[in-house]
């Protein structure tokens, strides 16, 4: 068994966590809408189609915020297909994702689903094939009260009530070359300033998120940046980061490394913020919103071949990545990571929610059931909360792959208001225990209420409809606790959540 040691102090304060970080995303993509959280017919449906039991999964999950419509898919759409009577909806090809797109569920539905699943929509806005006056146009629908076109449309199309969306997103990865209609950055970041302004002409209370790279690895990734932040700095609140890791070399250790790389490209874009907002001498300081995480490579190879098969048709059953154990701990790290950037990371959305590389799983006409990767998020989520605190830890490291140094043990911890405690942790040692002493003398007495443990002897264990609870939490050694130090055994791979509570 190895060891590694911790100290936690309230003092080594990183920052208030927004709750915003344990977002999601559903896009009008593969099984994610339509037989995803819409099945009119399943025995489990509501009156509007919607399936209670994928409900039921979502506020179990306890979900803050959840982007909305895209995705790839958004850079095509026109907002106003999905809105007025359903029978008189066009059908429309989606050429992001080569299918067709019904508006059965639109804006208003959506709307109502977010209610009932206790989250809030950020709503994204096409800035590929459209611009700043279909952007300025579905806020006022979406936002204005009443007493001008678009929003007595939306009275008339039956809510009375102004959604009131509070989060924006200007675009979606518009620097990809797949992107409908993508941009140069200096297009993008003159774009996206004209319509941030705008928007927020309609509704000043309204926040936006500029669209950083796609990812770390795109050529113009760190220049992009840069030019797109030089032109729209002052009107936008946030840059997006998006990453998606998938162990397609299956080296373990390397993949459960890639945390490692995510918090470089965190620390990173907070660095070119900082440079342009040092640039303009603004006092403004931008949020970042991660706002799609994941691993996802499970499903690409299989997606070529649907759609070579079944171009143009509805709700293909694409990019439904079935997730492993270690996967599971690789999403455990990333969150890990999103909290000890809690400082700068405002939002966050898992991508995505249901069916499409998703923690919760359908079968048309069948079951719900969670994926590997739903119990880290579950917990973090549910215990993540309160002040982010910088667990100051000494562990044995390795090497692989292009990183050195890797903490064998990746750690976070939070302080939540009443003064309670949790620390959250993957041990990344594929062989050994780590027994683990966290020095805890700065909170006065406090006792461990739960070790909640996520492990399994198979790094590729999966669950299924039939075996919804192969790779599912258990309880962990409870520690022992003298004179303020807590020493626990953390079993090797596994994911731990140690809730402590005073008394
Ligand atoms: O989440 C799936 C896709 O990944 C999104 O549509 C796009 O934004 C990203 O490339």
């Amino acid at each position: 068994m190895k060891t590694a040691s911790m100290i936690l102090d309230r003092d080594f304060a990183i920052g208030r966590i927004d709750r915003r970080i344990y977002g999601s995303f559903i896009e009008h993509l593969g099984r994610a809408v339509y037989g995803g959280i819409y099945e009119p017919g399943h025995p489990a449906a509501d009156g509007n189609g919607f399936r209670r039991d994928v409900i039921a999964m979502v506020r179990r999950l306890s979900v803050p915020v959840v982007r909305y419509p895209g995705g790839n898919f958004v850079s095509g759409f026109h907002w106003e297909d999905s809105v007025g009577p359903r029978a008189e909806r066009p059908r429309r090809l989606d050429l992001a994702w080569a299918t067709t797109e019904t508006n059965e569920v639109g804006l208003h539905e959506f709307v109502d689903w977010a209610r009932q699943a206790d989250t809030d929509v950020m709503y994204a806005v096409n800035l590929g094939t459209r611009g700043a006056d279909a952007a300025r146009n579905v806020v006022e629908y979406a936002n204005h009260p009443s007493g001008s076109f678009f929003s007595d449309l939306r009275v008339q199309n039956g809510a009375k009530e102004p959604f009131n969306i509070k989060l924006w997103c200007l675009g979606n990865e518009m620097d990809g070359p797949w992107q409908i209609c993508g941009k140069t950055a200096f297009e993008y970041g003159r774009l996206a300033n004209e319509t941030a302004k705008v928007m927020k002409l309609v509704d000043p209370s309204i926040e936006v998120v500029a669209c950083g790279s796609s990812s770390r690895e795109m050529p113009g990734y760190g220049a992009w940046e840069y030019q797109m932040l030089d032109e729209c700095y002052d009107n936008i609140d946030y840059v997006s980061l998006h990453r998606y890791y998938g162990n397609r070399d299956h080296n373990t250790p390397a993949f459960l490394a890639r945390s490692v790389e995510m918090e470089l490209f965190i620390r990173e874009v907070a660095s070119i913020c900082d440079a342009v907002g040092a640039k303009k001498r603004s006092p403004k300081k931008l949020g970042l919103s991660f706002d799609e995480w994941n691993v996802w490579y499970h499903s690409n190879a299989q997606d070529q071949e649907i759609v070579k098969a079944d171009k143009w048709n509805r709700a293909l059953p694409l990019l439904e990545d079935i997730y492993n154990f270690e996967d599971a701990l690789l999403v455990g790290s990333m969150l890990l990571t999103l909290l000890r950037n809690a400082d700068r990371v405002k939002i966050a959305c898992l991508a995505q929610l249901v069916n499409v590389i998703a923690p919760i799983m359908t079968r048309n006409g069948g079951g719900v059931w969670a994926q590997t990767i739903y119990w880290p998020l579950m917990q973090a989520s549910r215990y993540g909360r309160g002040t982010s605190l910088r667990p100051v830890t000494q562990s044995p490291t390795y090497d692989c792959a292009d990183l050195e140094g890797v903490p064998l043990l990746d750690a976070a911890a939070t302080l939540d208001d009443d003064g309670s405690v949790t620390l959250f942790a993957v041990n990344r040692d594929l062989a050994e225990d780590i027994a683990l002493t966290v020095d805890l003398r700065a909170f006065g007495t406090l006792r461990v209420v739960e070790h909640s443990v996520l492990h399994h002897d198979d790094v590729k264990a999966v669950n299924t409809e039939a075996a919804p609870d192969t790779v599912a939490p258990a309880a962990g050694d409870p520690g022992v606790m003298e004179n303020g130090r807590l020493t626990v055994r953390m079993p090797s791979l596994s994911w731990n959540v140690i809730r402590l509570a005073k008394g």
